[in-house]
């Protein structure tokens, strides 16, 4: 088992690649500390909305970010996001906060900040991070990096599903699946070509599509990895 620097998990990749569910089970099989870095995303996205703020103007946007007090559980079990003090956990799922997450996220002093949290977040004894940065710029030297994707037809299934959860057991309608599917390649366009950390794969990253796989078979692949990287035995 390795014992110098932080044992740290990157799990990257764009919205309904199934790297929010892999990377909760991971931490919580490996005890670890679990960091949801799109949360801190939404969070920060929801305090300039409050604000009220013009989100083209970036340094109104910073500050509404920086006098904004987020906190996000690090616990796998129980995932959960606070601003100011009120959970916020479902209101950062809207789509109020969606729509406008990428326009926020794209701000550079706004991430240079979001790091320095996710950082913290991360602590000293092992934590799985996810994002679109992690490998890249939030955790560089991490010792398992991973780029989780699947094709885009199975990303909206997904996304759709989530959203349509106890509606109508056993399938979204089509018409969901396409607003879903137009809205996520929206963010991946806006996610990858913005200037500060876009969404791109490490080029030390292990490439996993888990179109074809489920969640568990996953999660059974980078636990192989981190075993493989000497982080658990
Ligand atoms: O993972 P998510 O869908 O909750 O992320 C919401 C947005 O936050 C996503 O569209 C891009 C942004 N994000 C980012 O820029 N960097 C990260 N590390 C995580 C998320």
């Amino acid at each position: 088992m390795s014992t110098g620097a932080t044992r740290i998990v990157a799990l990257d990749g764009p919205s309904g690649s199934g790297k929010s569910t892999v990377a909760r089970k991971v931490a919580a099989r490996l005890g670890w500390r679990y960091v949801d870095t799109g949360a801190s995303y939404r969070a920060a996205t929801l305090a300039a909305l409050r604000a009220g703020v013009d989100l083209d103007d970036a340094d109104a946007v910073l500050a509404s970010v920086r006098t904004a007090r987020i906190e996000l559980s690090t616990d796998p079990e129980q995932p959960g996001t606070w601003l100011d003090g009120e959970d916020i956990s479902d209101a950062i799922r809207g789509p109020e906060v969606t729509s406008a997450v990428s326009a926020v996220s794209a701000v550079p002093a706004v991430r240079a900040h979001l790091v320095e949290l996710q950082r913290v977040l991360a602590g000293r004894d092992g934590a799985v991070l996810e994002g679109r940065d992690i490998a890249t710029a939030v955790m560089p030297d991490a010792q398992v990096k991973v780029y989780l994707d699947a094709s885009p037809q199975v990303r909206a299934s997904r996304r759709a599903a989530e959203q349509h959860a106890g509606v109508t057991p056993g399938g979204s309608p089509a018409s969901l699946v396409s607003t879903v599917a137009e809205d996520l390649a929206r963010r991946d366009r806006l996610d990858s070509s913005r200037a500060a950390d876009p969404l791109r794969p490490s080029p030390d990253a292990v490439h996993l599509d888990s179109s074809q796989l489920d969640a568990a078979a996953v999660v059974d692949l980078v636990l192989d990895l981190a075993r493989d990287a000497g982080l658990v035995s």
